[in-house]
């Protein structure tokens, strides 16, 4: 290992792939493909206003919508293209989704089509985009269905890519924050990297992470807290009433409106993040997205030894229904996950239904 001592993420990759002689090294390419899509967001998000990449996307100069009906941003649009120029040439690719584009991407004639599916958020958190606030990206890597080895290379559907989370060949994201990270499962633990600006290189400097069972911390858009259904109401009153209250321990909380960086904090120290089921818009059944942001993050935190779920269910267990489907969102240190699961499995309380009602009510004077 020259340069620094450490290992790259391109020799991290070859390692894990030895596991599997009969690998035919497509993998590691879109993975490197993929890093290398992190690296270009990256260097735009540094130079903010000088590289002219802040605000909104000015499509006939009245802006664009993307499919969630959430106006784009000049990063949004740039950090799509990139994931789609930096990875569809490879011959790695069957097709890809993203949180941009309302249908699937076909992978144009010119390249060879692959036996692999991305699905990705090319930039999360972009309210922050514009407020020099941590932002990132999130993957997914599927296999293509092929029904029975006739099909391939054939255009892909939306069909192709809604299948549960536990199909996931690979997983992660990148963060732009303080320093560039890419924090990726292969299906064996979780392994983080940092990018050395000078080399334009990932190097592994957090192998094995793992997400403390226990935490006193939780992530909450407590603007929300009129929305929530009871059982969410009962945990963040319950946390909020520290150690006189039953859980008989202080709680602290973050709310940074960038998964992606929530995720890399719990991670790094533990806690637990919700973005619930709630009632606002009876259209939405929560406001992340299950492919592109659920899924990837699920995976991330299970392999890490943390839990993912919707509140009810194990979230890598959900058959999707839709490319942008969302879900509630609840993910973190595995003990909370599971106490927020039984709260939502057990009866509802009298003292619970109504806010009125509430003993400890977030906002009760
Ligand atoms: P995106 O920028 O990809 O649309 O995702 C933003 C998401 C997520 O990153 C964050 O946790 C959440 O939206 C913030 O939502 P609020 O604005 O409701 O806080
Ligand atoms: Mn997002
Ligand atoms: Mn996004």
């Amino acid at each position: 290992m020259p340069l620094t001592g450490r290992k790259t993420l391109t020799q991290y990759l070859i390692e894990e792939r030895r596991r599997f002689p009969e690998a035919s090294g497509d993998f590691n390419a879109l993975i490197l493909d993929v890093a290398m899509a992190c690296k270009a967001i990256a260097r735009a998000v540094a130079f903010g206003a000088l590289g002219d990449v802040l605000g909104n996307h000015a499509a006939e100069a009245g802006g664009s919508v993307n499919v969630q009906g959430e106006t784009q941003k000049k990063l949004d649009v740039l950090s799509n293209d990139y994931f789609l120029r930096i990875t569809e040439w490879g011959g790695q690719l069957a097709g890809m989704a993203s949180e941009e584009m309302d249908a699937p991407y076909q992978i144009p004639a010119a390249y060879p089509r692959g036996k692999y599916l991305l699905v990705f958020d090319p930039l999360d958190g972009s309210s922050n985009i514009d407020v020099n606030v941590s932002v990132g990206s999130i993957f997914s890597v599927l296999r293509a269905p092929v029904a029975d080895g006739t099909e391939a290379g054939r255009e892909v559907t939306e069909a192709d890519f809604l299948q549960p989370g536990t199909q996931q060949v690979a997983a992660g994201y990148a963060l732009y924050g303080p320093t560039t990270m890419l924090v990726i499962s292969v299906g064996n633990g979780v392994s983080g990297f940092t990018l050395d600006p000078n080399l334009g290189e990932f190097f592994l400097t957090h192998p094995d992470l793992s997400v403390p069972a226990d935490t006193q911390e939780f992530a909450i858009n407590a603007s929300n807290s009129r929305f929530w259904e009871a059982p969410v109401k009962r945990y963040v009153d319950e946390c909020l009433a520290g150690k006189t209250g039953p859980r008989g321990k202080d709680f602290n909380m973050r709310w940074i409106a960038s998964m992606v960086a929530e995720a890399h904090r719990i991670l790094m120290r533990g806690g637990v993040f919700l973005y619930p089921r709630d009632t606002k818009d009876a259209s939405k059944p929560g406001r992340l997205r299950l492919l592109y942001e659920a899924n990837p993050i699920g995976f991330i935190m299970e392999q890490a030894g943390g839990r993912a779920s919707t509140g009810r269910v194990p979230m890598l267990g959900v058959e999707p229904e839709g490319l942008h489907q969302r879900i509630g969102l609840v993910f973190g240190s595995k003990n909370e996950v599971e106490r927020i699961e039984r709260y939502h499995a057990e009866p509802v309380r009298k003292d619970q239904d109504n806010p009125l009602f509430h003993e400890r009510s977030l906002f009760r004077v």
